[in-house]
């Protein structure tokens, strides 16, 4: 049985990956996730904000860009509480990749233009496999198009392609008005894959204090269908490898995300939930369905139900709308 595929240029032996997140945060978790059979591991990230704090930045950026970073105000001393500084980030991709055989993705997180793009360089030089990078921007300026805002994901990802030879990663959100157009222009402007979609952590009301406060909840299983419906429609369309992240929680998703024309499926929340062993139970039930079903290879279900594939590929659109709508009964 051949569980291989191809992931950004990288092959690798089966396609469940470990993604960005606290998997990666020890060589003995990292290391624990290549035992369950991973296939690659995707380190948590590097944040724009910690970069910025080393370089004696922060403080400026503060205060003269009001919308972009007043949040961080209050969350940034915790931010040290869950990632290690620059240098020792990079120390710690060095070391993942002298303990693993799998590939190791660094993860770069930010949302500017700035100099913390030259970090996916030293990322390339730690020895990293390739580089994820999160661009997690939040427009709240009123007078921000729509159009700035995709000209700004497209430049970051410009400016890092000119800079690495590593394959860049790009994992965006959900919230583009023209979602394919999006991708296609990612895609052209050099995107070695797009990891769909980025699970923003929205913020919670405290109704007794009157604060609000970041609440991070693990994810369900239907969040997968965001991912499953937009790489259904992208595959075959874009060159970019597709990776899908929120909702992996069982061997049938992975199958899910092949069928609809991913390269790899990233798992997370399933993994910190039930445990990092609970992975290699995924991987032998996913074998285990593909012998009933006479499957010999990954390869051969990739892209099988794409948009381009289904015999009703308006289930994808909206015609099934009314259709869904209509069939709740009280
Ligand atoms: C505790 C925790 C930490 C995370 N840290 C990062 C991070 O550093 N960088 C990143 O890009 N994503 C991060 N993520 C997001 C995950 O990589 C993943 O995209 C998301 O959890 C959805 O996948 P899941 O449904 O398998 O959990 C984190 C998620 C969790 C739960």
């Amino acid at each position: 049985m051949d569980l291989t595929t191809t992931y950004m240029g990288i092959k690798l032996k089966n396609p469940l990956v470990a993604s960005a997140s606290p998997l990666s945060k020890t060589i003995d978790s990292a290391k624990a996730c290549e035992d369950a059979g991973l296939s690659a591991i995707v380190c948590y990230s590097l944040f724009e904000e910690q970069l910025l704090h080393e370089a004696g930045e922060l403080d400026h950026y503060l205060t003269t860009t009001a919308e972009s970073y007043a949040e961080a105000l209050s969350y940034f001393p915790e931010i040290s509480d869950y990632n290690l500084g620059p240098a020792e980030y990079l120390e710690h991709i060095s070391r993942m990749k002298s303990a693993l055989e799998i590939p190791v993705i660094g993860s770069i997180n930010g949302a500017s233009r700035g100099g913390w793009i030259n970090y996916a360089k030293q990322i390339e030089q730690a020895g990293a496999d390739g580089v994820e990078l999160n661009i997690f921007y939040i427009p709240t300026d009123f007078d921000k198009k729509g159009t700035e805002v995709e000209e700004m994901y497209i430049d970051i990802i410009r400016s890092i392609k000119s800079v690495v030879k590593i394959p860049v990663a790009v994992k965006v959100s959900p919230y583009f008005s023209a979602m394919a157009n999006m991708t296609k222009k990612m895609d052209e402007a050099g995107a070695d894959a797009l990891v769909l979609f980025n699970r923003f952590y929205q913020p919670d009301i405290d109704l007794e204090n009157l604060d609000v406060f970041p609440n991070l909840e693990l994810s369900n299983q239907w969040e997968l269908r965001l991912p499953l419906r937009w790489i259904a429609v992208l595959h075959g369309n874009i060159r970019a490898s597709l990776a899908a992240t929120s909702g992996i929680h069982t061997y049938t998703d992975i199958l899910k995300v092949m069928m609809v024309g991913g390269d790899v499926a990233m798992v997370c929340s399933e993994l910190l939930k039930k445990g990092i062993s609970r992975a290699s139970e995924m991987l032998n039930e996913m074998k285990i369905w593909m012998e009933e079903k006479e499957y010999d290879s990954i390869s051969q279900m990739q892209g099988s139900m794409d948009y381009r594939s289904v015999s009703q590929p308006e289930a994808y659109e909206r015609a099934n709308y009314m259709k869904i709508l209509n069939s709740y009964k009280v």
